[in-house]
C-alpha cells in the first residue's frame, strides 16, 4: 500500500518539475529591407503571434542601430559585416538568450542571421528559419515599393547595382550590393563581395564557418513560389545560376558549394537538418495558420 502512495507522490513531483522546469527556448528575429524591428503590422505582429502560441516565450526582435529610423535606414545603407557584429554583441549582451535561442530571419535578415550563426557560436543558435532569404545573393534588384519617394530611391539603387556593385564605396556602403552576385563574372564577385561571398566561403575557406553552421539543430529555408522580389528565387533554397550565364539555375545539391561541402551543408542535409519548405504566394506572403502550424509548432515550440 505505501509504495502506491510513494509512486503517486513521485508522479506528482515529476510532472510539476516538468511544468516549471521547461521554459521555452527564446526567439530572435531579424527583419527585412524597408522594415523595422517593431512596426506593429509586421515584426510586431509576428512577435505577437509567437507569444500567443507559446506562452512565456521571450522574443527579441532586433533593432539595428539606436532607434527605429536608423533601423530602417540600416536595411539599405551601411556595412553588413558591422551590422552582424553589432547583432552578435546584442545577443551576447542579452541575459535571456544565454542558454541558446532559435532565430527567424525575414528576407535579407535570413542570410544576415546565418552569418551570425557562422561567426558567433556563443550563445548557440539552435534552429535557424529563413523566409525568402537570399543565401546565394541576387542578380537583379527587386521591384520597388509603390510610394513614389521610395521607388525613386529603388530605381537609383538598381542603376547603381547594375553598374557599380563591386566598386569599393558602394560595396561597403549599400547593403544590397553586399549580396549582389554576378554569375557572369564569378571571379570579380569572389574578389569584391565583402559579405555574401565571404559567408559562403567563396573567398577563403574559413573552417570555423563550417564548424559553427553545423552546430545548428535545424536549418529551415522557406521559398515563396511566386516571389517577385528575389532574382533568382532559387537563392531562397541556396540555389543559384550555373556560373557563366544567367538563365540556367542549379539547385543547392548540384552546386560546387554543396558537393565540395564548403559550408557543411551536404553533411547537414544527410543528417536531416536541412528543411526546404515552400509556400504559394509572393515575397513574405503567408497565412497565420501556415506560420503557426508549419513553422512555430514544428521549429520554435
Ligand atoms: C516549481 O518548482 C518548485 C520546486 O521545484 C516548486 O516549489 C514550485 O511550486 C513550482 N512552481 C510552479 C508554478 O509549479
Ligand atoms: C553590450 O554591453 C556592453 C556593456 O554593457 C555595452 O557597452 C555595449 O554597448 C553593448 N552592446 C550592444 C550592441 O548593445
Ligand atoms: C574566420 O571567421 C572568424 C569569425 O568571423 C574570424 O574571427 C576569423 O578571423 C576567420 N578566419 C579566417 C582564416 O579568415
Amino acid at each position: 500500500m505505501w509504495w502506491l502512495v510513494i509512486n503517486a507522490i513521485l508522479i506528482m513531483v515529476t510532472s510539476c518539475a516538468g511544468q516549471n522546469g521547461t521554459t521555452p527556448t527564446p526567439l530572435v528575429i531579424w527583419h527585412g529591407m524597408g522594415d523595422t524591428c517593431c512596426f506593429p503590422f509586421s515584426m510586431g505582429r509576428i512577435k505577437q503571434l509567437v507569444e500567443d502560441r507559446i506562452p512565456g516565450i521571450y522574443v527579441h526582435s532586433l533593432m539595428i542601430g539606436p532607434n527605429i529610423i536608423a533601423d530602417e535606414e540600416n536595411g539599405f545603407f551601411g556595412n553588413v559585416n558591422e551590422q552582424v557584429e553589432e547583432v552578435c554583441e546584442k545577443i551576447a549582451n542579452d541575459t535571456q538568450l544565454q542558454n541558446g535561442y532559435h532565430a527567424m530571419g525575414f528576407s535579407q535578415g535570413g542570410q544576415f542571421l546565418r552569418a551570425v550563426a557562422q561567426r558567433c557560436p556563443s550563445p548557440p543558435m539552435k534552429n535557424l528559419i529563413t523566409f525568402g532569404g537570399q543565401h546565394q545573393g541576387v542578380f537583379g534588384f527587386p521591384r520597388c515599393p509603390s510610394e513614389p519617394q521610395q521607388s525613386r530611391m529603388c530605381e537609383y539603387i538598381r542603376k547603381l547595382l547594375d553598374h557599380a556593385s563591386y566598386h569599393y564605396w558602394i560595396q561597403n556602403g549599400l547593403v544590397q550590393a553586399q549580396y549582389w552576385h554576378d554569375p557572369l563574372d564569378e571571379a570579380l564577385y569572389r574578389e569584391k563581395s565583402i559579405f555574401i561571398a565571404d559567408i559562403n566561403n567563396e573567398r577563403t575557406l574559413n573552417t570555423s564557418y563550417r564548424v559553427n553552421l553545423k552546430k545548428l539543430e535545424n536549418f529551415v529555408m522557406v521559398k515563396f513560389l511566386q516571389d517577385g522580389m528575389v532574382i533568382p528565387v532559387d537563392s531562397e533554397w541556396f540555389g543559384f545560376y550555373s556560373p557563366g550565364q544567367d538563365v540556367e539555375v542549379l539547385p543547392l545539391q548540384e552546386t560546387k558549394l554543396y558537393f565540395e561541402d564548403w559550408l557543411g551543408l551536404k553533411e547537414m542535409d544527410e543528417a536531416g537538418k536541412l528543411h526546404f519548405l515552400s509556400v504559394e504566394g509572393d515575397h513574405l506572403q503567408f497565412s497565420d495558420q501556415w506560420f503557426l502550424e508549419e513553422i512555430v509548432d514544428r521549429f520554435v515550440a
